[in-house]
């Protein structure tokens, strides 16, 4: 395809280790920043040029920045808590200061992960935050893609797994009946490579979806039938999640949004239909039953790192 080097923000996660490999894979320099570069020894062997960087540092940015060909900003702190790695300070204000950062190096093209579901007004301030992101983006003047996927299939594999293939009972946050849809991480970074590499995608938002919505009992059943395993379930009550979600909004800010992020994922339409998508970019997309086999059942799979890639 002939790209120069591309700048990875969030190198050592699940998306950004995926989408680093691919490229790698087929030739294309890659520069892989992360707060904590000895984490990304894996890469550097690869021949990925590792670089240390903060989102909330844009110095760093700048020199991250020179030299490159694209970047892919893949970095996000729904998991951060208040004083530190926040979604308003990495999610908002860090990717603005990597795309200042961009535009100043001349960068040909920026893809934002963003996530589906993006609004002003959204309850979770992750999502406020991609989406004030998106809007800078979108008036940068920067060449863009917006890709926004639904959950990672591989994490919620995990989440819900995890319990099964340890022989104790599934966790299920709320009634666990709601259809959720959820993507593969190796989809999702086949989205982000198209994204880099393919005109057509430029200026574009880009929703991802899985080619199911599945409940969180529907996902359990399928990880015990694939992994032959049977535990049974515990559910938190949805009741005691919307009381800790709002106990701990001030004590926990971090507990607080993945609790209420849980809430939403058990009462609010989740589903997502990938087939607009699909017609303008044909793929075929990886099912649940796939990633459980090559999570839990494969001998070399041991993380969503190898899923496809
Ligand atoms: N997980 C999902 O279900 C989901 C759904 C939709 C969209 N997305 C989006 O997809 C992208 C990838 O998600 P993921 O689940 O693959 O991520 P992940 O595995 O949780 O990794 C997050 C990454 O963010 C980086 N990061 C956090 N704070 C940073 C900072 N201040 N400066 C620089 N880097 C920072 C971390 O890098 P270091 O620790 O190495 O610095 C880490 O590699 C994110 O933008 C996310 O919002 C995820």
């Amino acid at each position: 395809m002939g790209m120069g080097t591309i700048l990875i923000v969030g190198a050592g996660g699940r998306l950004g280790g995926v989408v680093a490999r691919r490229l790698l894979a087929e030739g294309t320099p890659v520069r892989a920043l992360s707060r904590t570069p000895a984490k990304l020894a894996d890469l550097r062997a690869l021949g990925a040029d590792v670089v240390a960087g903060d989102l909330r540092d844009p110095a760093s940015l700048a020199r991250a920045c020179a030299g490159v060909d694209a970047v892919l900003a893949a970095a996000h702190a729904f998991v951060g808590n208040a004083g530190g790695n926040v979604p308003a300070a990495v999610d908002n204000a860090g990717n603005r200061h990597l795309m200042d950062a961009a535009r100043a190096a001349g960068v040909r093209h920026f893809v934002l992960m963003s996530i589906l579901g993006t609004r002003p007004d959204h309850p979770i301030d992750l999502f406020r935050c991609k989406h004030a992101a998106e809007q800078y983006l979108r008036a940068s003047g920067l060449s863009y893609t917006i890709l926004r996927p639904t959950a990672f299939m591989e994490l919620w594999a995990e989440i819900i797994g995890g319990p099964i293939t340890h022989g104790q009972k599934a966790l299920i946050f709320g009634r666990g009946v709601n259809p959720v849809n959820f993507v593969s991480v190796a989809d999702v970074a086949r989205f982000a490579h198209l994204a880099l590499a393919d005109p057509r995608a430029r200026d574009r938002v880009i929703e991802i979806g899985g080619p199911e919505n599945l409940s969180l009992l529907e996902m359990a059943a399928t990880i015990e039938r694939v992994t032959g395993r049977t535990t049974g379930r515990r559910h938190i009550p949805l009741p005691m999640m919307r009381v800790m979600g709002a106990l701990a909004r001030p004590i926990n800010p971090a507990f607080s949004r993945q609790v209420r992020t849980g809430v939403l994922m058990d009462t609010q339409d989740m589903t997502f239909d990938p087939g607009p998508t699909l017609a303008a970019f044909p793929m075929t997309l990886t099912r649940l039953e796939d990633v459980v086999r090559n999570q839990y059942t494969s001998a070399v799979a041991v993380d969503g790192a190898r899923v496809g890639s």
